[in-house]
């Protein structure tokens, strides 16, 4: 059986510390899109590991890890990560990680490009992390990519990377600061090195499916960085929800357990795009600085607001979530600044349109039109006291649990558990 953990915002949800929870449980802990541009965060018995282009499931020394198909598989972030988690501690990585040979292959090239490209959108730049995630996904479009099976076929692989490189080269000239013969010669070291590493990732699944083992699926990024139901352009490149399961890993879906949403109690995105609940003044202020709300891969500063139930909502009508992971409640604990001057915690309910004064109960795919509405908010009373300490649901405050209460009604799915810190042991399993 499959359990699918996704994000339901703009990222950085949490997804890390439920899917280190969950993994003692899973024989298996796969990923299916993205690449080192995510960052999950996982504190672990006192020790914090960072992961990017790993499973965090590497933090369970029983448990198996697989970077699917879908993934654009970046060689020397994986070589680098691998070394760091042992350099922490983490035993016997090198046999506990397998790499789909179907994955494409991230190179430098793209992240040079990526960086290119942002400067040629100027101010309408997209503000991605640099990693050359959507310039590998468009060469994996434009049919020009190559494959991880590929790098064992020197004569293909050279072939293909120089004519990748010469076609890059022709739109950009001397402003792409790029070697391909560098990059062919670190190939050449790389190559044996990881043969051990590589697999056919269909076949094992299949295996794995037929022998009932439980795999634990680690989303990257989230649905509202998706790149058909995010909001576009301001998105990645890959598939973030529901459907980039499928496509990434080759996942049984009659085989499926849990499809869980993970949802911050309030709302953070990086980079640039539209933001409804975007507050600019003292709230967000807080919210970021008490969230430590700054990329594990990039240390940007995370923009921050109230929690947008609209987009919860919507993110739940594209993804099916069966329950949710409620995180990062504690960082409303000691809020102070106040909208309406009395204590609360505001949450977006819909959006107003201006000029008809109806009410917009959906998120609407024009993002021109979503400017040019209005936030409609539901203000909750703040608790004010600590919530880490909670060991169950009936601990939390009691304006605690109708917020907990109100968001589940709101968005029709259960809460499941409830983070209430950055430690594993923070978190209530509500039922
Ligand atoms: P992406 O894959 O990049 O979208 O990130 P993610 O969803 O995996 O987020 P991550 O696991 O990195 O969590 C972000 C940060 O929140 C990390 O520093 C976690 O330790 C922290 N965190 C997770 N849950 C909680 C919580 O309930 N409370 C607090 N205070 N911090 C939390």
């Amino acid at each position: 059986m499959a359990t699918i953990i996704l994000g339901s915002q703009w990222g950085d949800e949490g997804k890390g510390k439920l899917t280190d929870i969950l993994c003692p449980k899973a024989q298996i802990c796969a990923r299916a899109a993205g690449g080192h541009n995510a960052g999950h965060s996982i504190v672990a018995n006192g020790v914090s590991y960072s992961f990017h282009l790993l499973p965090s499931g590497l933090v369970n020394p029983n448990c198996m890890n697989l970077i699917g198909s879908g993934v654009t598989f970046h060689v020397p972030s994986f070589f680098k990560e691998l070394a760091e988690l042992e350099e922490k501690g983490l035993t016997d990585v090198h046999n506990r990680i397998l790499v789909s040979d179907r994955c494409q292959v991230n190179f430098d090239l793209h992240a040079a490009v990526d960086g290119l490209e942002e400067v040629e959108l100027g101010s309408r730049k997209i503000g991605t992390t640099g990693r050359g995630i959507g310039p590998s996904y468009s060469t994996k479009a434009g049919r020009s990519g190559v494959r991880v099976h590929e790098i064992f076929n020197e004569e293909v692989f050279e072939r293909k990377l120089r004519q990748l490189a010469a076609g890059y080269k022709k739109r950009f000239g001397d402003l792409l600061k790029y070697d391909v013969e560098e990059e062919i010669a670190r190939f050449k070291e790389y190559r044996p090195k990881l043969a051990h590493y590589c697999t056919d990732a269909v076949q094992y699944l299949k295996k794995a499916q037929d022998r009932d083992y439980k795999i634990l699926i680690e989303g990257a990024n989230a649905l509202m960085l998706d790149i058909d139901y995010g909001t576009y352009p301001y998105v990645t490149s890959s598939n973030t929800g529901l459907g980039g399961i499928f496509t990434g890993l080759a996942i049984n879906p009659r085989k499926l357990d849990k499809i869980i949403g993970v949802v911050k109690a309030y709302t953070t995105r990086v980079g640039e795009g539209i933001f409804k609940t975007e507050d600019l003044g003292e709230d967000g202020t807080q919210l970021q600085a008490i969230g430590r709300e700054w990329g594990v891969s990039t240390g940007r500063k995370r923009r921050c607001g109230w929690l947008d139930l609209v987009v919860v909502k919507y993110s739940t009508n594209v993804n099916h979530y069966t329950v949710l992971n409620l995180t990062k409640l504690d960082v409303l604990d000691t809020f102070k600044t106040i909208k309406a001057r009395i204590l609360s915690n505001s949450v977006a309910v819909a959006y107003k349109d201006p000029q008809t004064g109806e009410e917009v109960d959906y998120f609407p795919a024009d993002l021109d039109y979503l400017a040019s509405l209005e936030v409609v908010y539901k203000e909750f009373e703040g608790w004010q006291k600590p919530t880490t300490a909670a060991k169950s649901f009936y601990d939390l405050p009691k304006q605690a649990r109708a917020y907990v209460e109100f968001i589940e009604e709101f968005v029709g799915v259960p809460i499941g558990w409830i983070g209430t810190g950055p430690a594993r042991e923070d978190m209530i399993l509500k039922g």
